[in-house]
């Protein structure tokens, strides 16, 4: 089967320009101006942009045990109207993703209800270190210095030594500090508001995780993604990589504020925390400079009923995996950032950082997993509209310009005409970790 996009403006890794690109099977064959080619299917993208498939390095699926706030049919499908034709999805599952046949299940029931390319991470415990140094077919670890959803922890020294010392694989951290989560809580009474949630899990909680990690991860020469970074005190922490750090941003920490509570209240409670102004600004501009790489959405979905219980009980988290790439391009038609920026920050780079083999980039060789956006249409962002099962979003009644229209994975279209084919199933996405992640590979600047 081939299919010809006509006439996109195709963002390459040399520059955007407008140019067909045809697709045989699951892959990108060529790259090029061929309006002789023969193919099956022609499509003609005139005024359309085409970009490589999102990959989102931080997705909550809630699949296996949490069914009723998303499973791994109704999180893909998210995706795939998202834009979104990877994700790696985070062990806070239950059962946990903590061994070796818990991973192999999750693959199992990803191959048969992902309609997009999936890939789950192996999480750490203080005592599953066999585990971690088995795994093949996972990006990496994850390791919950500061606890969030779910009961996963590690956050005694001896324990993180040697994770860091005696595996391989890259690992990923969720950095909040626990015993100045306790303090603060502690002084707050275990807090009373939604806004107490962003003085529970302060600044520092934030810094003296991150700093820890960082640590970990230059003196055991250890690969090291820093998910989620919400402050601008992190960043000083980040400059220092040595080609072994690398970092992400989440929308919700670029976009929203301690300001959000007073209209969203629970909505906005994220772990960590969503911070000030003076922090999303400054993410925006470590992004802009290449201190943080990577926009990943942290999609943590929990239904509008648990999180309209009051604080502390409402739990931390919101849906986001549907809406990233079209809240990035208002930011590229408010002119927040480039197209190719985006390109960068969403697509290649995660490619990059977990060893991702042919995906990330429009070029001949790569996957067929590419998503075309209108950069003018208009539209608003609405609860009732919402594929993800917890069906609601911290956007709603937000009005964008820019938005995905059709989705391939692996070659198939599965969202076009604003409908899904929730019949398409999308593949596991291969890691090949010898080729040592994000600095190891060239980067276009
Ligand atoms: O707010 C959060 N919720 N942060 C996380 O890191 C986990 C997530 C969840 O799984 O609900």
């Amino acid at each position: 089967m081939r299919t010809l996009i006509r006439n996109a403006q195709c963002t390459l890794p040399d520059g955007t320009r407008q140019t067909d690109v045809l697709i045989e099977n699951s892959s990108i064959l060529d790259v090029a101006a061929s309006t002789a080619t023969q193919a099956d299917e022609v499509i003609d993208a005139a005024g359309l942009t085409l970009l490589p498939g999102v990959i989102d390095d931080q997705v909550h699926f809630r699949d296996p045990g949490l069914t009723h706030k998303e499973d791994l049919h109704t999180g893909s499908l998210a995706c795939a109207k998202g834009g979104v034709t990877t994700f790696l999805e985070m062990p806070n599952t239950n059962p946990a993703t903590i061994s070796r046949a818990a991973l192999i299940d999750k693959l199992k029931l990803a191959a048969g209800k992902c309609v997009v390319n999936y890939g789950f991470y192996m999480g750490a415990t203080p005592d599953n270190i066999g585990e971690l140094q088995q795994q093949d077919r996972t990006p990496g670890i994850k390791i919950f210095i500061g606890s969030s959803t779910g009961n996963l922890l590690v956050d005694e020294q001896a324990a993180l030594e040697r994770i860091f010392a005696e595996t391989t694989l890259p690992i990923c951290a969720h950095c909040e500090d626990e015993a100045t989560v306790r303090a603060n809580s502690e002084q707050l009474g275990g807090g009373h508001s939604y806004a107490d949630h962003s003085r529970i899990r302060d600044h520092r909680a934030a810094v003296i995780a991150t700093q820890r990690a960082v640590d970990l991860a230059l003196r055991h020469a250890h690969r090291f993604h820093v998910l989620h970074v919400s402050t601008a005190d992190e960043l000083p922490i980040l400059t220092d990589h040595g080609g072994l750090l690398t970092a992400e941003a989440c929308p919700h920490h670029l976009l929203f504020n301690i300001e959000d509570y007073d209209k969203l209240g629970s909505l906005v409670q994220m772990n960590p925390s969503i911070k000030t102004a003076v922090d999303n600004a400054a993410l925006w501009r470590a992004l802009t400079d290449g201190r943080i790489q990577v926009i990943a959405t942290d999609h943590a979905p929990h239904t509008l009923e648990e999180k309209q219980r009051p604080y502390p009980q409402s739990p931390s988290g919101l849906p986001a995996v549907e809406n990233s790439l079209a809240l990035m391009l208002n930011a590229v038609h408010q002119d927040r950032c480039t197209l190719e920026q985006v390109v960068r920050w969403m697509c290649d780079a995660p490619a990059r950082v977990w060893d991702i083999v042919n995906k990330g980039r429009i070029a001949p060789g790569y996957d067929a997993d590419l998503v075309l956006v209108d950069l003018r249409r208009r539209h608003t962002i609405r609860n009732r509209d919402q594929v993800t099962k917890c069906g609601w979003s911290p956007w709603d009644g937000v009005a964008l310009t820019g938005l995905p229209v059709r989705t391939w994975v692996m070659g198939q279209t599965v969202f076009v005409d604003g409908k899904l084919d929730s019949a398409i199933r999308g593949q596991e996405a291969q890691f090949d970790h010898a080729r040592g992640g994000y600095w190891a590979t060239e980067c276009r600047s």
